[in-house]
C-alpha cells in the first residue's frame, strides 16, 4: 500500500560504498505489553536490514507518576524533529485509579496526534490465510484530530445532584474534508476504487450532514471512485457478516476507534491490527503503533502477539521510503500466518514470533 506521495526522509550515510538513508525514529515502549511488542518489531526491522537511528523515550504511566507530566513540552519539541515515531501502547490497567482517566490517553497519545497534525489514522485489515469465507482486504481511514476526541465539553455543578456533563463533537469542514480527500485518493489508487462513508446521519443530523455533504462534494472530483454510505450500527453487522463489501472506509474519530477494534477481531485478532497516524503533508513525523492497547492482563506472560507492532513497523518503513523492506516484512508475516494455519499450531511466545519473522525476512 502506498501511503503518501513523497517517499524519502532521513539523513544519508555511506555503507560499503552504497548511499543509505539513516532515519531518526523515536521509540515509545509505553505501558503493559507495549515495550514487549516494540522490541520484537525492532528486531524485525534490524533483520530486514534497515538501519534506524533510534531514540528511546521513557513515557507512559511510571514516568507520569514520577513527574506528573504525560508529555513535557521539551520532549514534544524533540519529537517534532524526528522522521517517525513508533509507539507500543500506553495506558494504565483498566479500572486502576493510580493514573487519572485520560491522563495518558489524552495527555500523551492524543496530544501527539493533535500537535503533530496526524489527521488520518490508517488501519488496514485483511483476512487470515486459510480463514473460512471469502478473503477480504479493506482499510479504514479514521479522522484523527476532531470529533468527540477534541475535548470539547465540561462540567456544571460537578458532584452535586444537579450535575451536568457535556462532551461535544467538533467537526470542521476543513478537518472532515482533508480526511475524506485522503480516502478518495487512496481509493483511487487501490484496485477496486470503492469508498464507503460510515457515520450516523440518521441521528447526528448536524455533524452527519457536514460529513455527508463533504463526502458528496469531494466525490464529484473523483468520478472513477464508486461510493457507498452505511450507518455505523449497520456497518458493525456488515463488517462481521460480509467484510468483502468494503475497500476503503472513511469515518469520524470515535466511530473509527470502535470499528477498527471490531475489524481487528474479524481479521483474526487484535494482536494483528496495525496502524499509521499520518501527517500526509509531512510537515513533521508520523506515528506508527498497533491498534491494541497496553493489555495489562497478559503483560509479562509472553502471550502478547507482536505481529500488530511488526506490521506497524512495515507501515513505518513504507512511509520512510523503504518500500522493499516493508514488502518483505509484510510477506514474512503472511507466510508465517500461512504456515501456522497449515500446521494448525499455536504461533508461539511473543519473542518466538518475533524470531520467526526476523528469520523469514
Ligand atoms: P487492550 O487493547 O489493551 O486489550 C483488549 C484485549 O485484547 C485484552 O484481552 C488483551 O489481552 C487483548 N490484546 C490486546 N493486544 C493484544 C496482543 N498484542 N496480543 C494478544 N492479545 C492482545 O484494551 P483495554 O484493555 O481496553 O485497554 C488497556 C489500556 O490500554 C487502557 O489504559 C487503554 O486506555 C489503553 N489503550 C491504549 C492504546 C494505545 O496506546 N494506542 C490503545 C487502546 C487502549
Ligand atoms: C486507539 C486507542 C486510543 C483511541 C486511546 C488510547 C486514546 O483506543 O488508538 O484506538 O481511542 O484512539
Ligand atoms: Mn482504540
Amino acid at each position: 500500500m502506498c501511503l503518501v506521495d513523497r517517499p524519502r526522509s532521513g539523513r544519508f550515510f555511506i555503507f560499503s560504498g552504497a548511499l543509505l538513508t539513516l532515519h531518526k525514529v523515536g521509540l515509545i515502549g509505553g505501558d503493559g505489553i507495549g515495550p514487549e511488542v516494540v522490541a520484537e518489531a525492532m528486531k524485525v526491522v534490524s533483520a530486514v536490514g534497515v538501519r534506524l537511528d533510534t531514540v528511546d523515550y521513557d513515557l507512559g504511566a511510571s514516568q507520569y507518576l514520577r513527574t506528573g507530566e504525560a508529555l513535557p513540552d521539551s520532549v514534544l519539541a524533540e519529537l517534532r524533529r524526528l522522521d517517525a515515531i513508533f509507539l507500543g501502547a500506553i495506558g494504565p490497567p483498566v479500572g486502576s485509579r493510580d493514573v487519572p482517566p485520560g491522563a495518558l490517553e489524552r495527555g500523551l497519545l492524543l496530544r501527539m496526534r493533535f500537535e503533530l497534525d496526524l489527521y488520518v489514522n490508517l488501519r488496514p485489515f485483511t483476512s487470515l490465510p486459510g480463514a473460512s469465507g471469502r478473503p477480504f482486504d479493506l482499510v479504514v481511514a479514521r479522522e484523527n484530530t476532531e470529533g468527540t476526541y477534541a475535548g470539547e465539553g465540561g462540567f456544571l455543578r460537578r458532584g452535586g445532584p444537579l450535575e451536568v456533563a457535556t462532551q461535544g463533537s467538533v467537526n470542521t469542514r476543513f478537518g472532515a474534508e482533508r480526511c475524506v480527500r485522503f480516502a478518495y485518493d487512496l481509493a483511487q489508487r487501490r484496485s477496486r476504487h470503492h469508498l464507503t462513508l460510515v457515520h450516523k446521519t440518521n441521528v447526528l443530523t448536524f455533524s452527519g450532514d457536514l460529513w455527508q455533504r463533504t463526502f458528496d462534494e469531494v466525490g464529484a472530483e473523483y468520478p472513477g471512485v464508486d461510493t457507498a454510505y452505511n450507518h455505523v450500527d449497520a456497518a458493525c453487522i456488515y463488517l462481521v457478516e460480509n467484510p468483502q463489501r468494503y475497500d476503503v472506509v472513511v469515518t469520524d474519530n470515535l466511530f473509527g476507534d470502535i470499528l477498527t477494534d471490531l475489524a481487528g477481531a474479524v481479521a483474526g485478532g487484535i494482536g494483528l491490527a496495525a496502524s499509521a497516524n499520518l501527517n500526509p503533508a509531512r510537515t513533521g513525523p508520523s506515528l506508527f503503533e498497533p491498534v491494541h492497547g497496553a493489555a495489562h492482563d497478559i503483560a509479562g506472560t509472553g502471550r502478547a502477539n507482536p505481529l500488530a507492532a511488526i506490521r506497524s513497523a512495515a507501515m513505518m518503513l513504507e512511509h520512510l521510503g523503504e518500500a522493499d523492506a516493508a514488502a518483505r516484512i509484510t510477506k514474512a508475516v503472511g507466510d508465517h500466518l500461512d504456515a501456522s494455519a497449515a500446521a494448525g499450531t499455536n504461533m508461539g511466545t511473543t519473542a518466538e514470533i518475533g524470531d520467526a519473522i526476523a528469520e523469514r525476512v
